[in-house]
C-alpha cells in the first residue's frame, strides 16, 4: 500500500520518513477514538438492556405508578387554586422541640391522613411557591425514618410546600453509595412529577428551626450548616454534606453527584468542586437558623479510596454523574408517608465506566 505522504502533514518541512510516521500516528489515533466510541456504546447499551427489557415487571409497575400520578393531578385540578401561597408562610414557629422517640408506623399514618399516596402533600388553600422533592439515601435505619417523618411532615406543611419524600434504598450486599442513591432519587422523582427543587437529606439530621425553609434559591444551598455534634459550627468552609438543596437545572448542569464513591465520605466534597466549576456558589442560611440535631448511631467506616477520586473531581464531572448512571430499579411503592424506591447496582460495573467509554450514553429511562 502506498500512502500519499505529500498530502499531510503538509506544514511539516521535514523528511519524507518523518511525515510518514506522523501520518501513521494520525491514523492510529483516529482508529483508537472510533473504537472507544463504539465500545462505549456497546458497553452502556448492554448494561441497560438486561433490565429495561423486562417488560412484565415494567408493565405492572408502570400501571400502578400512572394511577397514583393521576390521583395527584386530580387533587390539584379539583382544588383549582389560583392564589399563590404567601412569600412568608404565616404559621412558622421558629425553634422546635426535637422528639427523638420513634412513633409506630400505625401512629404515624394515623397522624398524617392529610398525605396523598406516596407521602405527597400540597397546601389545600393556596398554590405552593415551590415544588420540592426530598431525597433520602437510605439503608437499614428504620427507626430513624419514623423519627424523621414525625418531625418533617408537620414542618414541611407549615412551610406550605408542594413536596414529596423519596426514600431510595439500596439492596443488600453492595457497599453504600450515598451519591448514587441521590442521583437515582433525582431521576426517579423527576419521572413522577415536575419538581423544581431537590433536597438531598441524610435521614439522621433533623432541622431545629422551621424558618429553615426547604426551598431552592438561585444558588445551591448547603442547609445543615450548624449541627449539634459539631458544636453548631462549620468544621471547614467547603463542607457540603448532610442536607443540601439544588434546583433541577443546577443539578443537571453539574451532572449530579459522582457515582464513584462507595463507602462513607468524599462525594460531598466532590460535589463542592462540581458546583464551583459550573460557576455556581454555595450559600447558607445564618448559623442560628440552619441548625440540626443528629440522631445517634455508630459511625460508618470511611472509604479509604475517597481521596483518590477527589483529586480527579474536575476531570470526571462531564462523564461521571447522572449521564452515566447505571442501576436497576427493583421496586417503587407509594407508601402512606413516603415513596419507596428500591434499587440495585453493581460496583464493578459502575467503577468500570471510564471517561471515554461513556461517550454517547444517557442515563437510564423507563
Ligand atoms: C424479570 O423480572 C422477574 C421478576 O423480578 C424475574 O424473575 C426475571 O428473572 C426477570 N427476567 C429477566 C430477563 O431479567
Ligand atoms: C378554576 O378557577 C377559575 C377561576 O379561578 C375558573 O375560571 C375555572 O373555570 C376553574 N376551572 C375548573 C376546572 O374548575
Ligand atoms: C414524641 O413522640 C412519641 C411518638 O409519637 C409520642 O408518644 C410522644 O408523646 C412525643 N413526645 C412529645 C413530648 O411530644
Amino acid at each position: 500500500m502506498r500512502l500519499d505522504v505529500s498530502l499531510w502533514p503538509a506544514w511539516c518541512r521535514c523528511s519524507k520518513s518523518i511525515r510518514y510516521v506522523l501520518h501513521i500516528f494520525t491514523i492510529v489515533v483516529l482508529v483508537f477514538l472510533v473504537l472507544q466510541y463504539g465500545i462505549g456504546l456497546v458497553l452502556t447499551r448492554d448494561h441497560h438492556v438486561s433490565w429495561l427489557n423486562n417488560a412484565s415487571v415494567r408493565h405492572d409497575l408502570d400501571r400502578d405508578i400512572d394511577e397514583v400520578v393521576r390521583k395527584w393531578q386530580a387533587t390539584d385540578r379539583e382544588r383549582n387554586l389560583s392564589t399563590n401561597c404567601p412569600y412568608l408562610p404565616p404559621k412558622l414557629v421558629g425553634r422546635l422541640y426535637i422528639n427523638e422517640t420513634a412513633p409506630s408506623w400505625e401512629e404515624l399514618e394515623r397522624n398524617h391522613r392529610e398525605l396523598q399516596p406516596g407521602g405527597r402533600f400540597s397546601p389545600p388553600n393556596c398554590k405552593a411557591l415551590h415544588r420540592v422533592a426530598i431525597i433520602i439515601p437510605y439503608r437499614d435505619r428504620e427507626s430513624h425514618l419514623r423519627v424523621f417523618f414525625n418531625h418533617m411532615h408537620p414542618l414541611l406543611q407549615r412551610q406550605q410546600l408542594d413536596y414529596g419524600i423519596f426514600v431510595i434504598e439500596e439492596a443488600p450486599g453492595i457497599k453504600f453509595n450515598r451519591a448514587m442513591l441521590m442521583n437515582i432519587g433525582f431521576v426517579e422523582a423527576s419521572k413522577l412529577y415536575n419538581y423544581q427543587c431537590f433536597i438531598f437529606h441524610d435521614v439522621d439530621l433533623l432541622p431545629e428551626d422551621d424558618r429553615n425553609i426547604y426551598s431552592c434559591p438561585d444558588q445551591p444551598r448547603h442547609m445543615s450548616a450548624a449541627v449539634n455534634t459539631l458544636d453548631y459550627k462549620l468544621p471547614y468552609p467547603e463542607i457540603y454534606g448532610g442536607v443540601s438543596a439544588l434546583k433541577k437545572e443546577q443539578f443537571e448542569k453539574v451532572n449530579g453527584f459522582s457515582n464513584k464513591f462507595f463507602g462513607w465520605g468524599g462525594e460531598d466534597d466532590d460535589m463542592w468542586v462540581r458546583i464551583n466549576n459550573a460557576g455556581l456558589k454555595v450559600i447558607r442560611y445564618p448559623l442560628d437558623i440552619a441548625r440540626y440535631t443528629m440522631l445517634g448511631h455508630k459511625k460508618d467506616e470511611p472509604n479509604p479510596e475517597r481521596y483518590k477520586y477527589l483529586y480527579s473531581a474536575e476531570k470526571r464531572l462531564k462523564t461521571d454523574g447522572i449521564n452515566s448512571l447505571i442501576y436497576k430499579r427493583l421496586d417503587l411503592q407509594f407508601r402512606k408517608t413516603y415513596t419507596w424506591v428500591y434499587v440495585t447496582f453493581n460496583e464493578a460495573d459502575v467503577l468500570a465506566v471510564s471517561h471515554l467509554t461513556i461517550i454517547g450514553s444517557k442515563h437510564t429511562k423507563l
